[in-house]
């Protein structure tokens, strides 16, 4: 048994507390290998902003659940090593069941997130109580989801928005503890979170996604005032990265994501997590595409995960600094 508090590690309750009353959101990135992990740690450090370093069970599943444990004890090394000790959390994302969220808890993750939200209200309830009464025992803190994304939710696929209904989240959030609630107000997972037919095209032909419900996250906010919500699926999918695996050999087509100034603004309102995935993925990507297609000499992986790396740390950087609001909040 290993506490996150040995590691240096915190919780997401003052992170998100400041996070509300300063107007803005934490940036909650995934990661599953050591490149991620140095780009999501440099990136927070030279804008000096708390992080939260999220694992799928996915990840879990790839890279060895001790190994990415050792990766986040690192982090927070690296971090004072690069000269600036920023307040980095240990999340599990989407977990799906009291198990997972208990070994991941056991092992030292300082937040986990258990992803109720295709049960019944009274599972859903049920099973996240169970959760934050473990995990609160130990101080981690909990998230909660009511309402469901379209798109892929880790091995969980969707294909219709059910939007979070206002009227269930006192409920919800007063029977079960939780610390966070994601909520769903039309974004959704991957790079592709809308159909063309969704949309419409601009004189360009870039497809303009429609708008977040704002006037849902209203209404929540009047119901829980001043808690911490969290938004899901908030990749922006960016054009340039886009057309850049496609210039050099890639096949991603109709990729769309949700428009930064939309995030920019739920930023400054009572969404204090933002989770962000597809997005480095795409990032990372186009690195190491131009190189295979402009040094098809190259044969070290440093050659092309350094370059993938400082693609994923400058795309960091600038979503820390113009969307989520949270440089210099360490
Ligand atoms: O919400 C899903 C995350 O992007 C994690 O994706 O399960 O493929 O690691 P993954
Ligand atoms: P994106 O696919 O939009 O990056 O969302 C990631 C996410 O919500 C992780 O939980
Ligand atoms: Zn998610």
């Amino acid at each position: 048994m290993v506490s996150y508090k040995d590691l240096g590690l915190s919780n997401t309750k003052e992170m998100f507390a400041k996070a509300i009353e300063g107007k803005y959101a934490i940036p909650a990135f995934n990661f599953n290998n050591l490149e991620q992990m140095q780009a999501i740690v440099a990136a927070a450090v030279e804008t000096k902003s708390p992080v939260i370093l999220q694992v799928s069970s996915g990840a879990r599943k790839y890279a060895n659940q001790t190994l990415l444990r050792y990766l986040a004890q690192g982090a927070v090394e690296y971090a004072k090593e690069l000269g600036c000790a920023v307040p980095i959390a240990l999340h599990l994302d989407h977990g799906d069941s009291f198990e997972l969220c208990k070994s991941c808890i056991d092992s030292g993750f300082s937040s986990v997130m258990i992803d109720g939200s295709h049960y019944s209200f009274e599972e859903n309830i049920e099973l996240t109580k169970k959760v934050v009464e473990y995990a609160h025992a130990h101080g981690v803190t909990v998230e909660g989801e009511l309402g469901v994304l379209a798109g892929v939710e880790d091995e969980v696929s969707s294909e219709h928005h059910t939007y979070t209904q206002p009227e269930e989240v006192e409920e919800f959030v007063k029977r079960t503890g939780v610390d966070s609630l994601a909520i769903s107000i039309g974004t959704s997972h991957g790079a592709n979170k809308f159909t063309p037919e969704q949309c419409t095209r601009n004189e360009q032909g870039i497809l303009i996604p429609p708008p977040l419900r704002f006037d849902i996250l209203e209404e929540i906010e009047k119901r829980i005032p001043g808690f911490p919500i969290v938004l899901h699926g908030a990749s922006s999918v960016p054009q340039d990265q886009v057309a850049k695996i496609n210039q050099y050999g890639g096949k991603m087509k109709d990729a769309v994501g949700i428009p930064e100034e939309q995030l920019r603004k739920a930023a400054t309102s009572a969404v204090c997590k933002i989770n962000i995935d597809s997005d480095g993925r795409i990032a990372m990507t186009a690195a190491v595409r131009e190189v295979f297609a402009t040094k098809p000499e190259e044969f070290d992986p440093r050659k092309y995960l350094g370059p993938a790396r400082d693609n994923l740390k400058e795309i960091y950087k600038a979503k820390i600094k113009n969307v989520l609001g949270s440089a210099d909040r360490a």
